[in-house]
């Protein structure tokens, strides 16, 4: 090939985020601390990227903390003339940096992450933007949950730069004052501003008023913003156990789990409590549709009694005409597909099958469902599982491909207010490595040394 499937993907790359082509949106977060704006920002960001939209979030607190690294409560008091002046210097650095980032070309969608609390400050903001001709989406969560504030208080105390270091009861304290002050200026927004565009959140996505969307991408964002939630909750990946295919080192198919592929799906439910499950919760066990997945999760359903659903969309990358044949095969048989598989892996799509780029492309609903579940363990395929991951902890499309995803592993991924935390749990049972460094056509085997990793 494949000069032609490779403009093939390229033509389709296009029209995926030809939508993006000559709009440029300012995502304007607004809302009192603890709301989980950062949250909303940071996922909007990763999955603009990871839709192949480029995106940035300009972080007013970071500008802030140049000056005034860990400010008292009191700072934050709207009759402090030295606070608000430090604070609109702030916010007209970050603004002036989120033009110049859109200027050079740079990306599609800046998100502006800071209170905006007053109509004062938004009217400014939007008239920045419309000059320089960005259009601006507002988005407002507002929260009068006590328990979901109190979660992200504890979130903030632990995670946020502006308290290192300091005793989490007296951070608590102090960022608990800094919202009373907040609230001391705190306008929502309302009929006044009603030629915006904005999303209100109230209570994570429970009540959503949308007003005033115009075009396709801020329609886009708008729906997976008004799918997030903020509840406390995990999500655990893990490719099926060593399938016999796995063994004999053959792509794609529908083969049964190995005898060690069973070993595994036998600890699975050992090796899921021991990651940490807190009492009473209820996890869903998410599976593809092929044998090698749902064999996997027999042990974990039954063990458990947890709801399991089969997706067609998490089934593995269709390798096309490649299918069933070792890594070694396809090199003889097609040898410059192979070779522009390993070009651009991201893009480059099987004859009569499928490419990275297409399987973020149908996994697009799972995401969006993802974001709208609490706690889930997905039980998938290499090349899906990469995408998925990918979206989670932010890889860039050159990277996931070929990142290691190591069979008899269990990844637990936990949503925090500023980024994932990862932890990998190994089930100690061998397996082979299905994974192949660019330029090589290595046969499947068992890992070195005890199941270490290729670097
Ligand atoms: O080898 C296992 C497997 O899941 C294959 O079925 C699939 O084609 C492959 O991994 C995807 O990995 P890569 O994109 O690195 O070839």
């Amino acid at each position: 090939m494949s000069s032609k499937s490779v403009t093939r993907s390229q033509q389709q790359h296009k029209v995926f985020i030809a939508s993006s082509d000559d709009s440029k949106i300012c995502v304007v977060m607004v809302g009192l601390p603890a709301r989980g704006k950062s949250l909303i920002a940071g996922k909007a960001m990763r999955y603009l990227a990871w839709v192949g939209i480029p995106a940035r979030v300009f972080n007013v607190g970071s500008y802030r903390r140049h000056n005034t690294p860990q400010p008292q409560a009191t700072f934050f008091d709207p009759h402090n003339a030295e606070g608000e002046r430090m604070r609109r210097a702030a916010a007209e650095a970050a603004m002036s940096d989120m033009l110049a980032w859109f200027q050079a070309g740079k990306g599609v969608v800046a998100i502006l992450d800071a209170t905006n609390s007053t109509k004062q400050r938004r009217a400014w903001i939007h008239e920045q933007c419309a000059a320089a001709d960005i259009e601006t989406l507002f988005v407002e969560s507002i929260c009068d949950d006590e328990d979901l504030i109190m979660n992200n208080i504890l979130e903030v105390k632990t995670t946020s730069p502006d308290y290192k270091g300091q005793d989490p009861e007296l951070a608590a304290l102090d960022f608990r004052k800094r919202i009373v002050n907040y609230e001391k200026a705190y306008e929502t927004i309302d009929n006044g501003e009603k030629s915006y565009t904005y999303v209100k959140l109230i209570n994570v996505g429970s009540t959503v008023i949308i007003n005033q969307i115009k075009d396709y991408l801020s329609s886009r964002l708008v729906y997976y913003i008004q799918n997030l939630h903020i509840k406390p909750r995990s999500i655990w990946l893990s490719r099926h156990g060593e399938s016999e295919y796995n063994l004999t080192g053959r792509i794609g198919g529908d083969s049964n789990i190995s005898e060690r592929g069973e070993a595994y799906a036998r600890a699975l439910p050992e090796l899921l409590r021991k990651s940490g499950i807190p009492e009473n919760t209820k996890i869903v066990i998410w599976t593809s549709t092929l044998k090698r997945t749902i064999q996997s999760a027999r042990h974990l359903k039954a063990e458990t009694g947890f709801e399991k659903l089969e997706w067609k969309a998490l089934d593995e990358l269709d390798s096309g005409v490649c299918d069933g044949l070792t890594y070694e095969e396809i090199a003889e048989q097609y040898p410059e597909d192979f070779a522009a598989r390993d070009e651009d892996k991201y893009n480059y799509r099987y004859r009569g099958g499928e490419s990275y780029r297409d399987v973020v492309i149908r996994l697009e609903p799972i995401i969006m469902e993802l974001e709208r579940s609490e706690n889930v363990i997905i039980v998938t395929h290499q090349a899906v599982l990469r995408c998925i991951y990918a979206y989670f902890m932010n890889i860039p499309q050159e990277k996931s491909p070929w990142m290691e995803v190591p069979l008899h592993t269990l990844i637990k991924l936990t949503p925090r207010a500023y980024g994932t935390e990862e932890q990998r749990f190994k089930a100690g049972i061998s397996a082979v490595s299905t994974w192949r460094g660019k330029g090589t056509s290595a046969k499947h085997q068992d890992y070195p040394e005890n199941g270490q990793e290729h670097k």
